[in-house]
């Protein structure tokens, strides 16, 4: 052997080992006819076949009986044969019959002049990779059949640019596109124009970008053009580099809870409101109910002051000035009261286009010529059931506020129209009919803080001694007190509504009974039992009943009275106060007309929380009351003789 053909022969054996060693391919080779002339460990390792037990064998035993009835062998061997080379992937059988995926390369191979020596075939068994390869497109298949079903969440792609690329049956449900009308079209297009000025769709994306994920909750539109609530998340899908390459998006619609938990925060804070206006109610109830006694002692006191003092015109007007400052005081007290709902509603059923008509000189004149009243009823407005006397009050009220947010002058208009109540929220008034009296005007209007304590007891924007801050108050407690409301609507510059609901009756008005005559028997001295547990109000009462000329006996307490009541038998008329603590007022007359039937008794009441029943029909007496009234009354209860 030449140093030469050592080489060759050692080259060869190279090869033979090389491709011995491979143990992932099979690598053979096959005579022209297609008979398996080599055979590798690769080849052996995954067909099953010992070189011995193939080498010989025709190769068409490795293709399945479908194949082989198909011709496939033989057309393999044409390919390559006459292109040079034939290339598949397909199941082949090993030696067990057990199939697996081959991905085979079949080369022709050639002497130089040409002739076909054979073919080398290099086989490699793809099952696993197969296998992964099915497995992941199924899963794929699997999660894109998913997302096309699931139709509570919109999910869907966007490219990096933000148009779509996917589109599933939620997204169609809640956004009204169907796939084809919205792949490749903007996602900015969800958006309302508003929130499109500002640039939110592309922010959302910015955010995504830069924290790596995007949740928020707002409006959006629907292919409609409705407005629903959205709960959106945004994430960004990434290639193996990093690189975005889209963003996955999921919407839900969320209107439903939105509206429910808005509807929730709004009666929450009118609960918050209405328990604040309570509060500050029972304060400025109590400390009105005070003062009233305390002012009525004082009036009662300064009036029989005047009479006994010497007739000096100097000291005369200083007992004037200071009953002026107690009235003004009560009338103070009056409107805190009434915003307090503890003042008497006399409701009746009231005509309100007709008492606003006859108010019309009223407001001109407190109004001025700078500012038109202008009045819009509807003919067939139904009658409201309220306070007439303080209706008319609390319009003047309204009237004024308006003139004072309108400087330069301007147009109030008063209007009425009816109106039902119904439904989830009713603003804390029962579900009825009512009236709604509308008072607007074009002036200076409110911003918001003002708006949210206008009704409150003593808010005022008006100068010291411009406002007391009572007026809507005021209107408020009457509004409340009648089962109604006060609802104010105001912008700043845009001027303000306030709404004044009754509520609306059937029943028939009733005119005023004129207050009956008295019987003259005023003028005759009694015997008159005052009940107080005020003393000062028992001092002053009874100070003017003597100055009357009766002859008085003071009680402090119900049960004192009927204590005095059982051992004097003389006593003509008894005076009451109703609010006393162990037995009111009314509990005494009940005894009282028990025991001494026939005997008057006369109840005066600071407010109105007087039981209905028989106490209902016994005469009353308003605190605070002054002499003339205790006298009109006394002979208003009197028998004449
Ligand atoms: N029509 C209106 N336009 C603008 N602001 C108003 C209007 N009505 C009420 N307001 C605001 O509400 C505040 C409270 O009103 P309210 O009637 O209770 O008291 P007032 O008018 O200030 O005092 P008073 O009624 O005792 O004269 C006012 O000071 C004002 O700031
Ligand atoms: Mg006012």
């Amino acid at each position: 052997m030449t140093t030469d053909e050592q080489v060759a022969v050692s080259e060869e054996e190279r090869y033979r080992i090389l491709v011995d060693a491979i143990a992932d391919y099979a690598i053979y080779m096959l005579d022209p006819t297609g008979v398996v002339s080599s055979w590798n460990s690769g080849a052996q390792r995954f067909k099953g076949y010992a070189p011995a037990e193939i080498i010989g064998q025709h190769f068409s035993r490795f293709y399945t009986e479908e194949d082989r009835a198909d011709g496939l062998p033989a057309r393999a061997l044409h390919t390559a044969a006459t292109e040079g080379r034939f290339e598949a992937e397909g199941w082949r059988l090993r030696k067990d019959g057990t199939r697996f995926w081959a991905s085979v390369v079949i080369d022709a191979i050639r002497d130089p002049a040409g002739r076909l020596l054979g073919f080398a075939k290099i086989t490699r068994d793809l099952t696993e990779r197969r296998a992964a390869q099915e497995a992941l497109r199924r899963s794929e298949e699997q999660f894109r059949l998913l997302v096309q079903g699931v139709t509570d969440y919109a999910i869907y792609m966007l490219d990096p640019e933000g148009r779509v690329s996917s589109w599933n049956a939620g997204a169609e449900r809640i956004k009204g596109y169907r796939p084809d009308e919205i792949i490749g079209r903007h996602f900015s297009q969800f958006y309302t124009p508003e929130d499109r000025e500002r640039g939110e769709p592309q922010r959302s994306l910015d955010i995504v970008r830069r924290e790596g994920r995007f949740e928020r909750e707002g409006w959006r539109q629907r292919k409609d053009g409705t407005r629903f609530w959205a709960s959106v998340v945004i994430d960004p899908i990434r290639d193996e580099r990093g690189e975005i390459i889209g963003f996955a998006k999921v919407t839900r619609d969320s209107t439903e809870r939105k509206l429910a938990q808005d509807a929730l925060d709004q009666a929450r804070e009118a609960l918050l409101q209405s328990r604040k206006m309570e509060a500050i109610g029972q304060l400025t109830g109590g400390v009105a109910h005070d003062f009233n006694n305390l002012l009525m002692a004082v009036l009662g006191s300064l009036e029989l002051l005047r009479k006994r003092l010497p007739d000096d015109p100097a000291i005369r007007r200083l007992v004037d000035n200071a009953t002026h400052g107690a009235r003004r005081g009560v009338s103070l007290t009056q409107r805190m009261l009434a915003f307090a709902r503890r003042q008497e509603l006399k409701a009746a059923a009231v005509d309100i286009a007709a008492l606003v008509h006859g108010m019309a000189d009223l407001m001109q004149r407190s109004l001025g010529a700078a500012v038109a009243v202008e009045m819009r009823f509807p003919p067939d407005l139904p009658r409201a059931r309220t306070d007439p006397e303080r209706l008319e009050t609390a319009l003047l009220n309204l009237v004024i506020n308006a003139r004072d947010a309108m400087p330069q002058g301007g147009t109030i208009t008063i209007s009425g129209r009816a109106a039902s109540v119904g439904g989830a929220w009713t603003g804390g008034m029962l579900p009825g009919d009512y009236v709604c009296i509308a008072v607007t005007d074009t002036g200076e209007g409110m911003d918001e803080a003002t708006l949210a304590r206008a009704t409150e007891p003593f808010f005022t924007t008006k100068g010291v001694g411009q406002g007391t801050g009572l007026g809507l108050p005021m209107v408020h407690g009457l509004a409340e007190q009648s089962g109604g409301r006060l609802v104010l609507a105001s912008r700043p510059g845009a001027g303000t509504t306030a709404e004044l609901w009754l509520p609306a009756t059937a029943d028939d008005i009733v005119k005023a009974t004129p207050s009956p005559a008295t019987t003259g028997a005023e003028a005759r001295p009694m015997t008159i039992l005052a009940v107080d547990d005020d003393t000062l109000v028992l001092t002053s009462t009874a100070g003017m009943l003597e100055d009357l000329g009766h002859r008085v006996l003071e009680a402090a307490s119900a049960a004192q009275a009927l204590d005095i009541l059982r051992h004097e038998p003389t006593i003509d008329l008894v005076i009451t106060d109703h609010a006393m603590p162990q037995m009111t007022g009314a509990e005494l007359a009940r005894i009282v007309a028990g025991e001494r039937p026939g005997l008057p008794v006369v109840l005066a009441t600071g407010f109105a929380e007087l039981p209905a029943g028989p106490a209902a029909g016994l005469p009353r007496l308003a605190k605070p009351f002054d002499q003339e009234e205790l006298q009109r009354m006394i002979g208003r209860v009197m028998p004449p003789r």
